[in-house]
């Protein structure tokens, strides 16, 4: 067996209306078990790239390259299977927990849905598993969020359902898209532990998207870095840190070394954050 999960080759991304190149020949891969960040500016090409290994990006765009789940070629499956591939072992977790649920339905709907297509379980068995994994991740009173429409829960809560899925259908492979950015700075933080536990108990492997380093350095084992469409830089979390070799990478650390200074001058040499 490869010690990869997932293996990105020479993808690339055009705008086909206006033949522009997104995401340029970007390779890389995804140990069993392990965690790939990827960070770069506003319009590098993340989100692209993740929605690509899913499939879900929007028809104007055209992607080529290899993407290998486990033995499968994605490229080669049908929409039918790519749907019975979304969910069940690649879980998306996104930026706007609204966006992820239906407006119109309360999340136990969608919950049943969901657990229903992919593994025919009845409706007592979906709550008994739900409630129990929603508790896990400090979701107070789960009935009544599965009686909730998601306009009446936080974007923390709703971040947390989206775990709690996650932690029942056990995927392989985790994408998390920015998914704490739309938080306060508690919730981002409570996130990140539940992402951290999530990992240690049912062993997925994830790539997570962020702008902020701090987490990266928490979580990553490995990241990429991109700029305009292109991976910049790539490697183990501790080698990027510590000797970035592309000049916006270099860049990116510097700022952020520099802003933990500049906080650690005005909190009288006390520094809150972990780098
Ligand atoms: N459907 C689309 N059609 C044409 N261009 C698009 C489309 N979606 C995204 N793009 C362009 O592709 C580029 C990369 O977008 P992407 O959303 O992947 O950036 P990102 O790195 O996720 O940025 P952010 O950090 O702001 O989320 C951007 O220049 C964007 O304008
Ligand atoms: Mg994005």
């Amino acid at each position: 067996m490869s010690k990869n999960i997932l293996e990105v080759s020479n993808l690339q991304i055009l705008d086909s209306l206006t033949g522009k190149k997104l995401v340029h020949d970007s390779t890389f891969q995804l140990a069993h078990g392990s965690c790939l960040g990827i960070v770069g500016e506003s319009g590098s090409g993340k989100s692209l790239t993740c929605r690509a290994i899913s499939r879900l990006n929007k028809a104007g765009l055209r992607q080529s390259g290899g993407i290998r789940l486990g033995e499968v070629q994605l490229a080669e499956l049908s929409e039918r299977e790519m749907r019975n591939i979304r969910g069940r072992q690649i879980c998306m977790i996104v930026q706007n927990g609204m966006r992820a649920f239906d407006p119109s339905s309360v999340i136990g709907v969608h919950l049943r849905e969901t657990l229903t297509r992919h593994f025919g379980w009845s409706r007592a068995e979906i709550i008994t598993r739900m409630k129990a994994s929603m508790e896990s991740v400090m979701l107070k009173d789960p009935i009544s969020v599965m009686n909730s429409y998601p306009h009446q829960l936080s974007g923390g809560m709703l971040q947390r359902v989206m775990i709690a899925l996650a932690l029942v259908m056990e995927p392989d492979v985790i994408i998390a898209d920015e998914p704490t950015t739309a938080l306060d700075t508690l919730s981002q933080f409570e996130v990140i532990e539940q992402f951290v536990q999530l990992r240690a108990r049912i062993g997925s492997s994830v790539i997570f998207v962020t702008h902020d380093l701090g987490i990266v350095r928490k979580i990553a084992d490995e990241v990429i870095v991109m700029k305009d469409g292109i991976i910049v830089e790539q490697g183990p979390t501790h080698d990027i840190f510590a000797r970035p070799k592309h000049e916006y990478t270099r860049c990116l650390v510097s700022t952020r070394a520099a802003l933990n200074q500049h906080f650690k001058e005005i909190m009288g040499g006390v520094s809150h954050t972990d780098c």
